[in-house]
């Protein structure tokens, strides 16, 4: 990451799929998408709306929010580990809640793992508060998820 560069927030493109799936991988696992999942989450424009964080064309971080009806749901957040700490993943989830806001969304739920403290309390900063949890959720069935809610 360039120390000192202006990170700008912009719609997430087809062409910034190849530079996060690395990190997809690292962060995500055996959650990880594919770069075709991407590809179709992209071309879903009526419902999904991702964006990238960029320090001239090097991808920092990304994120994606689903909104049917009046209702949300964060479907990722990922933020480089070379960039983190630095309120990039603050500045896309609130650029989500923008969007989701401005398509009609009421109210936002996402899960995340119980063992992710550093996302959890991303979320809960940003006035999310644990609504319920999916056992096995993650992982093949071996480590939970923590539902999580706001409204809008
Ligand atoms: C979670 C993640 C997106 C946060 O991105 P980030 O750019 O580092 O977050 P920010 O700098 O905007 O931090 C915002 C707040 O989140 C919390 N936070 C972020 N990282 C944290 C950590 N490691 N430990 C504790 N709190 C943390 C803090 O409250 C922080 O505010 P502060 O810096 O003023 O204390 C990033 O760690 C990441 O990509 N992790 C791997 C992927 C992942 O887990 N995604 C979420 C899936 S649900």
């Amino acid at each position: 990451m360039s120390r000192g560069a202006e990170i700008a927030i912009v719609p997430m493109r087809a062409e910034h799929i190849d530079a996060l799936m690395p990190y997809e991988r690292e962060m995500f696992g055996a959650e990880a998408w594919t770069a075709s999942g991407y590809r179709t989450e992209l071309a879903d424009t009526e419902r999904r709306y991702y964006l990238a964080g960029l320090t001239g064309d090097e991808l920092l971080g990304w994120a994606g929010v689903m909104v049917i009806g009046d209702s949300a749901e964060i479907l990722t957040v990922g933020v480089i580990p070379a960039a983190r700490r630095h309120g990039l993943g603050r500045r896309l989830l609130d650029g989500l809640l923008d969007e989701a806001r401005r398509r009609g969304a009421v109210e936002v739920f996402l899960e995340v793992r119980v063992d992710n403290e550093a996302a959890q309390s991303l979320y809960a900063s940003e006035g999310f508060a644990q609504v319920g949890l999916r056992p096995g959720y993650y992982d093949a069935g071996r480590v939970d998820a923590v539902v999580m809610h706001r409204e809008l």
